[in-house]
């Protein structure tokens, strides 16, 4: 989509314009322009006969760590081929330009960083890096490792992926970053998550009650988001680009 044809609601370019604080929470969404299958077009083809709670959960490792650690290598040979599109690139351009940016990412694929954002909060940890699912040593650099799956260098336990799974907790600090962002921003902005898994669901709706300007990027029209959210409904690739050319424009 040519992002020129893409209207930005004045009220979120002069929010945006004006915000002293950002807070932006990202869902797989914002790299499915990368081309990689957000986490519901995940369970297709090969895995099509699996459920999230199938693969996702400390309880499927246990029973079959081979399996579980196959579709994280699948998910993660493809994140390491993949590029940032101009979604994680107009990312990079609102935090240069607004006083106080947070970037809040259930996204677990490391294109925010490739794209130059320099402080991003991982709600959902890294699938380049693995831990001892036993002592929960982390051990970097996923590709760097044989198995199925791989052995922790210490204790010879099984490692996993250093993201966080059904029914675990999120790590402390970054659930307190967002925390934090969510009560000060002036605007927030969800970009291309569903808003189906919790807390990163709730985030929008306490910076309402916080008081915030909300906004709203995604493909599809996103049912019960808090009264006075502006919805902007389009690809970021080509919302953001056109949001942050409607705000700075030249
Ligand atoms: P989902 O797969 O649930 O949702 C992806 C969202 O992105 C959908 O709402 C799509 O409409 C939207 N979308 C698709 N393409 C888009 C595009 N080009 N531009 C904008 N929006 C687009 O992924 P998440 O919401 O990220 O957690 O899922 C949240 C969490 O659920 C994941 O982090 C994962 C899963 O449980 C864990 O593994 C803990």
């Amino acid at each position: 989509m040519d992002h020129e044809k893409i209207i930005i609601p004045a009220a979120l370019v002069e929010c945006l314009r004006a915000a002293k604080s950002v807070a932006v929470l990202t869902g797989a969404g914002i790299s499915a322009e990368s081309g990689l299958p957000t986490f519901r077009d995940a369970m297709t083809g090969l895995w099509a006969n699996f459920r999230p709670e199938d693969l996702a959960t400390a309880r499927a490792f246990e029973r079959d760590p081979a399996l579980v650690w196959k579709w994280y290598a699948w998910r993660r040979d493809m994140a390491a081929t993949a590029t940032p599109n101009p979604g994680h690139y107009a990312l990079t351009a609102i935090e240069k330009r607004v006083p106080e940016f947070t970037l809040l990412t259930q996204n677990v694929d490391g294109l925010h960083q490739l794209a130059g954002s320099c402080d991003v909060v991982e709600l959902h940890g890294s699938i380049m890096r693995s831990r001892c699912f036993r002592e929960g040593t982390v051990v970097g650099d996923s590709d760097a490792l044989s198995g199925d799956p791989p052995r922790c260098p210490a204790c010879r336990g099984p490692l996993r992926p250093d993201v966080v799974w059904f029914g675990e907790n999120l790590p402390a600090d970054a659930l307190n970053r967002a925390a934090v962002a969510t009560q000060e921003c002036d605007l927030f902005i969800s970009i291309g998550t569903s808003g189906m898994v919790e807390p990163a669901a709730s985030l929008l709706r306490l910076a309402a009650e916080a008081g915030a300007h909300t906004a709203v990027i995604n493909v599809e029209r996103i049912a019960n988001v808090a009264p006075g959210t502006v919805q902007v409904i389009g690809p970021s690739g080509s919302v953001l680009p056109a949001l942050v050319a409607a705000a700075w424009p030249g």
